[in-house]
């Protein structure tokens, strides 16, 4: 990381948006995919979207390109999407179905756990053995599919634990994916999680989703010093009392990940138009109607909403520096029947409206930025409490990359 980009990041101003460089400089997105996305564990799937043996999902993030394969074993496993031999890139699809591995440029073939099985005329001397595909760290967690790109991956099990009491309620080993959509916000990934992090914005956005969303900041948001209001830590008693994990839990470097189980809007069960829930069977085993929505989030790749019907998880993967990909997950119980149990537009509507409404202020607020005229502006102390600890998570994230030393002069 060069002098200049520590220097500034150390000179960010409490309470105040980046700046410029931080949404526009190629070099500082090349530096956020090496101390962020290189390196930290970053949620790639929902394991029940790999269906059956010989199931694979394939993933670009910024150089690399994974591929995560069900192997006849019923184990989900993640490739480096690099052939042995000389390269190429092996599943070209972005998922699909496979018997074997097999390379189109010479048609190497790899079993579905990495293992090089045939190659042609390679001489008496080849060793198949010493030419399997890498594998990519990899982690199950309650159903969700994490990777991680770093040689050493940071620690993934304080996390692991803190989350797993809360998903497990939710049974995502009982899901299948009802509709899952990726959309591209022309706009830089840190602009789409600040967006993510603020409600500040919803009255006038999000027409359909405030019919079930509150506008409430402590729902979106985190408060500066860590204490809850009553009305919410009644919510969370009523639920803890019920069974469901919920109370608000915040861990990890500088508050990397966030749970807590948050109401809805009076009457609201589910994200749907009129409130009432979007399936007749419910995914999970959160038995509270009214429970709302567990909301995860865990920096830099993701952040989900648990409810009693349904669970729906979000990915962020940065395309370049004014360009990133926000995929979402609609997840049913995979016993309920579509037409019958659920039907396919009220399950998905006020979601996709939502992202729709979301990239498009993401893409202004980057039109705005890229001006020479624009200066970092202040953060409502009521209503952005939660953009002020991600960009806060994202500085202190860097210069830890930087360096020891730089946590100390900061
Ligand atoms: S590069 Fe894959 S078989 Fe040659
Ligand atoms: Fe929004």
């Amino acid at each position: 990381m060069s002098d200049a980009l520590s220097d500034m990041l150390m000179r960010r101003e409490a309470g105040h948006s980046l700046e410029r460089a931080f949404y526009t400089d190629p070099e500082i997105y090349a530096q956020d995919l090496e101390n962020i996305f290189y390196r930290e564990w970053l949620f790639a799937i929902p394991a029940c979207q790999l269906t059956k043996a010989g199931s694979y999902a394939q993933l670009q993030i910024g150089a690399f390109n994974v591929i995560l394969v069900k192997g006849s074993d019923g184990e989900i496993r993640a490739f480096h999407n690099s052939c042995r031999h000389r390269g190429s890139i092996i599943c070209k699809g972005r998922e699909g179905h496979v018997a074997k591995l097999v390379c189109p440029y010479h048609q190497w073939t790899y079993d579905l756990d990495g293992k090089l099985l045939w190659a042609r005329d390679m001489g008496p001397d080849f060793n198949p053995s010493k030419h399997n595909l890498h594998p990519v760290h990899m982690r199950e967690l309650a159903g969700l599919i994490y990777i991680c790109l770093a040689e050493t991956p940071p620690d993934f099990d304080s996390f692991a634990d803190a989350a797993r009491p809360y998903l497990e309620v939710h049974e995502l080993q009982n899901a299948k994916v009802a509709y899952s959509s990726s959309i591209i916000e022309k706009g830089n990934w840190k602009l789409v999680w600040e967006n993510n992090r603020e409600c500040y914005h919803c009255a006038g956005t999000h027409p359909a989703l405030c019919r079930s969303f509150p506008l409430d900041p402590a729902v979106a948001g985190v408060s500066a010093d860590g204490s809850v209001p009553e009305r919410l830590q009644a919510h969370f008693d009523k639920c803890e009392a019920a069974g469901a994990p919920s109370k608000f839990y915040m861990g990890g470097f500088a508050g990397q990940y966030r749970l807590a189980r948050m109401p809805l809007q009076e009457n609201a069960v589910s994200y749907t138009m009129d409130g009432k829930a979007a399936t007749r069977r419910n995914l999970g085993r959160v038995t509270v109607p009214d429970a709302g929505t567990l909301l995860k989030f865990h920096y830099p790749s993701t952040w989900n909403h648990f409810l009693p019907d349904i669970s729906m998880t979000f990915r962020v993967t940065p395309i370049g520096p004014q360009e990133t990909e926000v995929t979402t997950y609609w997840l049913v119980n995979k016993d309920a029947v579509e037409g019958v149990d659920y039907d396919l537009k009220r399950l998905t509507e006020v979601w996709i409206a939502t992202n729709d409404e979301d990239r498009q202020i993401v893409e202004d607020n980057q039109t705005g930025i890229n001006s020479p005229a624009y200066v970092p502006g202040p953060y409502s102390p009521i209503m952005e409490d939660g953009v002020d600890q991600f960009v806060d998570w994202y500085v202190k994230t860097m210069l830890r990359a930087k360096g020891p030393q730089h946590m100390a002069a900061e």
